[in-house]
């Protein structure tokens, strides 16, 4: 029935997207004009609720989403001024995430999509942080690169197109976000790691000597996180064992210059073996701030324009579903409804 519904759907330049994403802890909807302005971008988070269990509990984070999903998919319509009759499409993220998680929003996106009759976009919620640094940046077009770094994933990808990737270089182990979350729990700071890690790096010295991993190795594209993580809680424990005092501030500020540096140097490296002149970057970590200073200055001394979301638009989000929603929409690339949840998409 769907399927003849949306053969006669006439994509629109500055449709109206109405975004739902509960891939994780986050339950957020947002509403999207033309794929590049955010009207709302509404968040309720379950994150409090997995501080005492050291990360997320997916049970919990899918009983959360089914209470927040409509009050938050109201107030996004609402701060945006808009009802269903003036959308052009419901988009929802399908994976990759937690499955009961993810089954909430895409059951609700559905029913919403059947009772207003709508058309149903699937995003893929890896695809959308890559999507989120077109929002607010009209300019920005591919080719490009991007630095993909988030909690699940770690690559550099070759934007060949709006729709058209190729992997350049890509985590063979642990993501890099996953690092941060893990060591983060060896110096004894919550859940979520990666920005406290930033914040007690800060204060410390880059005086603990840890693996370079491919950093310097200018052929290789690719990372692998599980060793550094390894030796940081290798050096903590070994220290411990001893008596030997150690500054975690100054373990936390190698790590975070470990983790990040190579992704600085694998990203710029790319943009020069794919000569274009534009990156781009998404995905939680992009939110840390020695990341995009660095990041920053590499693309400056060698002239290249760099496109950071604002840091709310890194961690997980509606508006970044919307954005890459438009895409899928435009390309009519439209979901029956016997859509399901996946645990894990391909780029
Ligand atoms: N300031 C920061 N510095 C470093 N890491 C950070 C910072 N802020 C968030 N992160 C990390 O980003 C990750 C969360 O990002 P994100 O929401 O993109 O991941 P995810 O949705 O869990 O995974 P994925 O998007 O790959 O499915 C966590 O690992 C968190 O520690
Ligand atoms: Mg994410």
């Amino acid at each position: 029935m769907y399927a003849d519904v949306y053969k006669c759907v006439k994509t629109k330049e500055n449709a109206l997207i109405l975004a739902i994403e509960s891939s994780c802890d986050e339950t957020a909807a947002a509403v999207v004009r033309g794929g590049r302005e955010i009207l709302s971008n509404e968040i309720m988070s379950s994150c409090s609720e997995h501080v005492r269990f050291g990360g997320v509990v997916p049970e919990i984070a899918s009983r959360a989403h089914t209470t927040a999903i409509s009050l938050v998919t109201k107030a996004a319509l609402d701060k945006a001024g808009v009802t269903l009759k003036d959308l052009n499409a419901i988009a929802v993220t399908y994976g990759a995430g937690l499955l009961g998680a993810l089954l909430v929003g895409v059951s609700y996106a559905k029913s919403l999509a059947y009772a207003s009759d709508l058309p149903l976009v699937p995003v893929s919620h890896i695809r959308g942080h890559i999507a989120a640094c077109y929002l607010n940046n009209p300019e920005l077009e591919p080719p490009f690169i991007s630095l993909l770094a988030s909690g699940g994933h770690t690559a550099v990808l070759y934007v060949k197109s709006y729709t058209e990737f190729e992997i350049v270089g890509q985590t063979l182990d642990d993501a890099v976000g996953e690092a941060f979350d893990k060591v983060a729990r060896v110096l004894n700071l919550e859940y979520p790691g990666g920005p406290n890690i930033e914040r007690l790096a800060v204060s410390g010295k880059p005086s603990v000597e840890l693996p370079k991993m491919f950093k310097g190795d200018k052929k290789n594209f690719n990372f692998t996180y599980s060793g550094l993580k390894t030796a940081v809680i290798n050096y903590t424990h070994n220290c411990n064992q001893a008596g030997i005092p150690f500054d975690p501030a100054d373990v936390a500020c190698s790590f975070q210059r470990a983790a990040l540096d190579v992704l600085v140097e694998k990203t710029v490296s790319a943009a020069k073996v794919k000569s274009v002149k534009t990156i781009s970057a998404g995905g939680g970590v992009v939110a840390n701030g020695y990341l995009r200073c660095e990041l920053e200055k590499a693309c400056k001394t060698r002239k290249i324009k760099l496109f950071l979301p604002p840091k709310p638009l890194c961690t997980d989000n509606a508006a970044m579903i919307g954005a890459e929603g438009y895409i899928q929409y435009m390309h009519g690339n439209f979901a029956a409804l016997d859509l399901n949840a996946q645990a894990s998409v391909e780029l």
